[in-house]
């Protein structure tokens, strides 16, 4: 048996489903039951008759699929996986930042750990974001919007709202300069851009569309563009050419790498099958009041 053949037969035998995110090696992608964005994965968390969970992305996700469906047992195949951005903020500096504006309502971007979700009023991901401060938030006098200063800058030109913000942003998407975009424009002067909304404004402001992982394979679908500068993470490339043969994607930065993105592989995944490793576990008071803002994230995502 192959590995692929040995990955499948154990998820039979455990009742196991794969999740993975957009930016997961090929590999990986094509191996999965499941395949998406932050907020497609906790959907797809949420509602799974699977008793397993493997989360083939970074822990946070992992964490939302494990607060999501507490009685699963929820597996990282690598337990390093981090996101640095999530780390860029805990739950003493956010008490700290919510006790200098006593008023303000809390609004956390899914990648922050349980520990600062379970501080928030409502989560959001950055394919409702905008959506989730028009509606969510639409009586707060203030909010407070963390970690991701660049995603709450881009929310803020959509929503003509100001944010008491947190300094963080994702090193991967901070490496995207205006200027390799400029010069994939020029080699490829009929081709549109699309970029991620954690990309810096300067980037943003040359893109043609400005959406989450999901809204890009959405997007690329229905555009007339045959040819289209990617600037995001590399690894959605590969769902990107496997779903539109027909068009020619070029990376706006080959720079652009999750490092933890890329610590998944298919024998972790064999391994995290045969030792039921690496558990997600979220102690249960902290769970139950992430989960209340990650609820109310997804009340208002139907
Ligand atoms: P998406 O929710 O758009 O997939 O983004 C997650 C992420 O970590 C982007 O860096
Ligand atoms: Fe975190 Fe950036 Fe990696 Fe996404 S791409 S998981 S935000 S470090």
């Amino acid at each position: 048996m192959n590995i692929i053949e040995k990955i499948l037969q154990l998820k039979k035998e455990r009742n196991a489903v794969i999740l993975a995110h957009n930016y997961q090696i090929p590999e990986v992608q094509d191996i999965a039951d499941f395949v998406g964005d932050s907020l497609g994965l906790s959907i797809q968390a949420a509602k799974t008759d699977a008793e397993v969970i493997v989360f083939c992305g970074v822990h946070f996700m992992a964490e939302t699929a494990k607060i999501l469906s507490p009685r699963k047992t929820v597996l990282i195949p690598e337990k390093a996986a981090g996101c640095p951005m999530a780390d860029m903020i805990n739950a003493d500096q956010l008490r700290t930042l919510k006790a200098e504006h006593p008023g303000a309502k809390v609004l956390c971007y899914v990648n922050t750990s349980a520990a600062v979700k379970a501080e928030c009023d409502l989560c959001c991901t950055s394919a409702n974001a905008v959506r989730m401060v028009r509606e969510g938030l639409k009586d707060a006098e203030e909010i407070i919007f963390v970690p991701d200063h660049y995603l709450a800058d881009y929310v803020s030109t959509q929503t003509g709202r100001s944010f008491i913000v947190w300094p963080g942003f994702c090193p991967t998407h901070a490496r995207i300069l205006p200027e390799n975009v400029l010069q994939e424009k020029e080699l490829h002067p009929e081709a549109v851009v699309i970029a991620h909304p954690e990309c810096p404004p300067e980037l943003r402001k040359l893109a043609d569309c400005v959406t989450s992982t999901e809204g890009m394979c959405r997007y690329v679908k229905e555009t007339k563009a045959k040819e289209i500068i990617v600037a995001t993470e590399r690894g959605i490339l590969h769902r990107l050419r496997k779903e539109n043969p027909d068009k020619v994607f070029y990376p706006a930065s080959k720079f652009a790498l999750c490092m933890n993105m890329k610590l998944i592989q298919l024998e972790k995944i064999l391994w995290a099958l045969e030792d039921m490793a690496h558990e997600i576990i979220v102690p249960e008071e902290i769970a139950d009041r992430a989960r209340a803002s990650i609820q109310r994230m997804l009340d208002f995502s139907e």
